[in-house]
């Protein structure tokens, strides 16, 4: 067993002035899976977050509803932090920015980063509204495009043409919140040098981050860093810059010193110091973040701390946007799902299980396919894993007087098939690979069913009772061993499962006992069948009458949707300051992982040669295909391309490349044997890849 570790783990901190949505939960259910992983494990691991309440939306905001900002923000913060607990996410503490350890450390921060000689002041042209008594942030402003022409453009970029600009050299500008026209006016603002860092950032980077993102980072580093704009004028809700009065700390400044706040504050409720958490040197930190907020965590922050003599994060967990049904959220298709729109319709536990059967630790965009997301929570968390329980449980009580035997070899060959799988689950949980946790885990559910299947026992128990009980007793075993690997993706699906088997208390070491010769208790419903229908009244319910959405023109960027088609802004926030003083923002929605050459190795490609090909009933996308691969034998390969082929038998006698060494993979319609390659969008365009002479099935391509 490895020793105990002191882990702290964090998420990006919500804005206070949005609703939590399903984009959201990509980030809090993985961060949430992987501390309650460590927690399992035995190790020391406190999560940590909080709302972001400063900046000027929420001060607009307030400003309309005729609230107090505190008083906005802490009805927010309720609201938020009931949706999360409702998806069974488990902050140790969920905190707020607009908090006296916050003010301290930012002050202490900041205090440190002026004693360096890192602040220097610059004086630029804004645009400010009189009427509003405020200098606009690029969002609250729009006008027509200094380069094309186009009207109703914001601030900082043209959506029709792509340029860039400063929002004082647009055309007849216009302030959002009043319609009022703003003047250009200067004011002097406080910068923070980073170039002074260049190197030590440099490296930082390298060591703290996946090379998708490094690298996409470490161009910026081929030019000197720019200082990075940190104040805002009066009146602008945040902390007020010791010794700058009527300059506030920008949002992105005191916006990740929350997180220190926020950990602070569980140390004072738990009798622990931060010196011994933060500060300790044998501690892990960990940020868990969306690919558009990189350059705060892997640049300003590590500056900022680096300069004020704090720990640094060990890594920054980097993950994509959401998409749903492979297109970014829209409110007029009602796939913009608000986390409590989605909870008035449909269980938590599905989202979880679907989320982690998709993430796989990297920075590509996850798509939530409503339909194949009803059909993988029913046929694997239903059909398969929770079926074992539910047969086995009930004919134990009905017919066995509820009692467990004891395992015979058979049955405990079946247990250690599952045990013996324990160390590769851990190593998948703490790569952040959940999506591999879950075909790992039904693979040990396919085998469970398919021991209780050969066994019979719905037969037996009319003539044998022991055998039986002998058969239960083996399945029931397993399950209970699978319950406790998804325990860290469904906590309260693992708790009702460890009461049926009568105990209190599961981690990681309780894989090690069988439960046998002892009874079980009540069978509890775990996981029930969801149906396409509560998925169409919750899009319906999320559905916003375009008039009413605003999404014509700017969603992505309004409404902080980051689907993938929003990736033209991934750095998109609030300030127009901020593009004036900063590296460039470059394009991240292309981070792919790169895969070393030995696993590009790995692939056996060969080509075969189409013997049938038909149509798969009761599949929209399905061909089943059945290669003659030459020295390999036959293949029978499921492919998702029929759409690109509605007449399958005359593709017999082609030659196609396919997958050779894909491991077996088991489909609803059968076990598919390889992967067949295909170019382009099945339907739209594209098709299978073959060679262009003769070569023969078999034949190794290279
Ligand atoms: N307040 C900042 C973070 C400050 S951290 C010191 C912020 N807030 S946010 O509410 O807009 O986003 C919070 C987190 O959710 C971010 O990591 C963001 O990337 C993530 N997501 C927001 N929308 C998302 C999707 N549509 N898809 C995936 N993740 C998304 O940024
Ligand atoms: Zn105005």
């Amino acid at each position: 067993m490895e020793a105990k570790r002191k882990i702290i783990v964090t998420s990006a901190l919500p804005y206070a002035n949005g609703d939590i949505h399903l984009g959201h939960l990509v980030e809090y259910l993985q961060t949430d899976f992987w501390v309650r992983f460590q927690k399992l494990r035995g190790h020391d691991c406190v999560y940590v977050c909080a709302d972001d309440t400063h900046g000027t939306p929420v001060m607009i905001r307030a400003r309309k509803e005729g609230v107090a900002p505190e008083e906005l923000i802490a009805r927010t913060h309720a609201i938020h932090l009931k949706d999360f607990t409702d998806f069974q996410i488990a902050f140790d503490n969920y905190y707020t920015t607009n908090s006296p350890e916050n003010k301290a450390f930012s002050e202490q921060i900041y205090a440190a980063m002026e004693k360096s000689g890192g602040i220097t002041k610059k004086t630029s042209p804004q645009l400010y509204c009189e009427r509003c008594r405020m200098f606009l942030p690029d969002r609250y402003v729009k006008g027509t495009c200094p380069k094309c022409g186009a009207a109703n453009q914001y601030g900082d970029s043209c959506d029709s043409c792509g340029a860039t600009y400063g929002a004082e050299e647009l055309g007849a500008p216009t302030c959002t919140t009043c319609g009022g026209t703003p003047v250009v006016r200067d004011s002097e603002h406080l910068y923070f040098e980073l170039e002074p860092q260049h190197d030590y950032l440099a490296k930082w980077i390298t060591e703290h981050t996946t090379s998708d993102v490094s690298n996409k980072l470490l161009e910026w580093f081929a030019e000197p860093l720019r200082g990075w704009c940190i104040s805002r004028d009066a009146p602008y809700f945040g902390f007020e810059i010791p010794g700058h009065p009527g300059k506030f700390f920008y949002v992105w400044v005191d916006a990740p010193i929350g997180y220190l706040a926020s950990l602070k504050n569980w140390c004072g409720k738990n009798g622990q110091t931060f010196e011994d958490w933060w500060q300790d040197p044998a501690a892990e930190r960990y940020h868990f973040i969306g690919k558009d907020i990189i350059r705060f965590h892997c640049l300003f922050w590590p500056g900022m701390l680096h300069t004020a003599g704090f720990q640094q994060p060990d890594k920054i967990f980097v993950h994509g946007f959401l998409t749903v049904n492979g297109e970014k959220m829209s409110k007029s298709k009602g796939t913009f799902v608000n986390a409590r729109t989605y909870l008035d319709h449909l269980p938590p536990e599905a989202l979880r299980y679907y989320y982690a059967a998709k993430l796989g630790g990297t920075t590509d965009d996850m798509d939530l396919n409503l339909a194949d997301f009803v059909q993988r929570v029913n046929s694997d968390l239903v059909g398969k894993i929770t079926n074992i329980a539910s047969r086995g449980g009930q004919m134990l009580h009905k017919r066995l007087g509820g009692r467990l035997g004891t395992l015979d070899a058979e049955g405990a060959a079946l247990v250690a098939k599952c045990r013996d799988a324990a160390e590769t689950i851990a190593k998948f949980y703490e790569e952040r690979r959940f999506n591999q946790v879950v075909v790992e885990v039904s693979r040990l559910a396919d085998a469970a069913n398919e021991y209780f299947d050969r066994r019979e026992p719905w037969k037996t128990v009319k003539t044998d009772e022991e055998t039986t009980r002998t058969t239960l007793t083996a399945a029931l075993n397993a399950f209970r061993l699978i319950a406790i690997y998804l325990k860290p993706i469904l906590p309260v699906y693992a708790d009702k499962a460890m009461k049926l088997f009568g105990e209190t208390e599961w981690t990681w070491a309780t894989l090690g006992t069988v439960r046998e010769n002892c009874a079980l208790g009540p069978y509890e419903y775990l996981a029930s069948r969801i149906d396409a229908a509560q998925v169409e009244a919750m899009v319906a319910a999320a559905t916003v009458k375009p008039a009413e959405t605003g999404e014509v023109a700017h969603e992505s960027r309004a409404s902080k949707n980051r689907g993938a088609a929003a990736a033209s802004q991934p750095f998109a926030d609030d300030s127009g300051l901020l593009r004036a003083a900063e590296p460039r923002p470059k394009e991240v929605a292309s981070l792919r992982p790169t895969i070393a050459f030995p696993d590009f190795e790995k692939l056996d490609l060969r080509i075969g040669v189409v013997q049938s090909c038909e149509i798969v009933p009761k599949s929209s996308k399905l061909l089943k295909f059945v290669l003659d691969a030459g020295s390999l034998g036959t293949r029978t390969i499921f492919s998702g391309i029929r759409a690109a082929y509605p007449e399958p038998e005359k593709l017999v006698g082609r030659e196609v490349v396919f997958v050779a060494n894909l491991a077996p993979r088991k489909m609803s319609v059968g076990v598919s044997e390889g992967m067949i390659l295909f170019a382009g969008e099945p339907g739209t365009c594209g098709g299978l890849l073959s060679p262009d002479a003769a070569a023969g099935g078999g034949t190794v391509v290279s």
